[in-house]
């Protein structure tokens, strides 16, 4: 685990240090992570992509578990992005094999832990058999209150607001909405992730410096970490370790420290 790299010297005053904060923050209850690094971590120890993609999973069973453990009310991951349709289409089926697999062998068990799935994401592009998938998983676990799972899968960040915008525009079209109820509180509410609350923390791991199109409005104040991981090396001590981080993190959300 890594806090950003900076070339610049520490600033006094600038809490991103271990130690920088006398007393430790509440601990996030939303974590959202973008899992990156599944290829390099086959390619570094001469496999296929798809076996990267397949550890990746035992990562994120291994994410969730701690996560329900640690005590989280919500955790994001970053499946597949819109974006992501530019790989190979072997590429891409293998990634949809994997969400298959996930929800038929995974779902019972996270069902029995208390786990809520919310897929969130476009439905367009997916077909009738992985949007059947998809309903059933969330169907099925829609009462639960332990730990709420947001798979973000066909999801973009840009295409969630745009999707939000075009149900506001109708609703203002149909004469339901004036312009002038538009509002954050509005928005928030029509997008697909509005029924968490806004992420605390984001995580990105291999090493890469950018979202990539990942929860643009509901993370516009979280914390970002970047890890110095491939994903499918994460496990719940990395998982402690980011939230120890964040607890060290001076959150000031525009005001004065306190
Ligand atoms: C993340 O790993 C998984 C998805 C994007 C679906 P990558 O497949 O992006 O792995 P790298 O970044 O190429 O190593
Ligand atoms: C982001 O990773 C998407 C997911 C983890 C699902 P990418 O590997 O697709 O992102 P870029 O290409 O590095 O921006
Ligand atoms: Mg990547």
């Amino acid at each position: 685990m890594s806090e950003p790299k900076s070339t610049s010297p520490a600033l006094p005053g600038a809490a991103t240090t271990p130690g920088d904060v006398a007393t430790l923050r509440a601990p996030p209850r939303h974590v959202a992570i973008i899992m990156d690094g599944n290829g390099r971590w086959a390619k570094a120890r001469g496999l296929p992509r798809a076996l990267g993609h397949k550890e990746g999973v035992e990562a994120l069973r291994r994410a969730v578990e701690a996560s329900r453990e640690l005590g989280l009310t919500h955790l994001s991951v970053y499946a597949f992005s819109t974006e992501n349709w530019n790989r190979p289409p072997a590429e891409i089926d293998a990634l949809f094999d994997l969400l298959r697999m996930f929800v038929r062998r995974d779902l019972a068990r996270l069902h029995r832990d208390g786990v809520c799935i919310r897929i969130i994401g476009s439905r367009e592009g997916l077909s009738e058999e992985i949007l059947g998938l998809i309903d059933e998983a969330m169907e099925r676990t829609r009462d639960n209150t332990r730990l709420t799972l947001n798979i973000a899968f066909n999801y973009g960040g840009r295409g969630e607001i745009v999707s939000a915008m075009q149900a506001i525009a109708r609703d203002v079209e149909a004469g339901r909405l004036k312009a002038s109820d538009v509002n954050e509180a509005l928005v928030s509410s029509t997008l697909w992730t509005a029924e968490s609350p806004d992420p605390d923390l984001v995580i990105r791991t291999s090493g890469e410096l950018r979202l990539s199109n990942f929860l643009l409005w509901s993370g516009a104040y979280a914390e970002l970490m970047f890890m110095d991981i491939w994903w499918p090396d994460f496990t719940r001590e990395s998982l402690e370790k980011a939230i120890d981080a964040f607890r060290r993190r001076d959150r000031r959300f525009g005001g004065l420290s306190a």
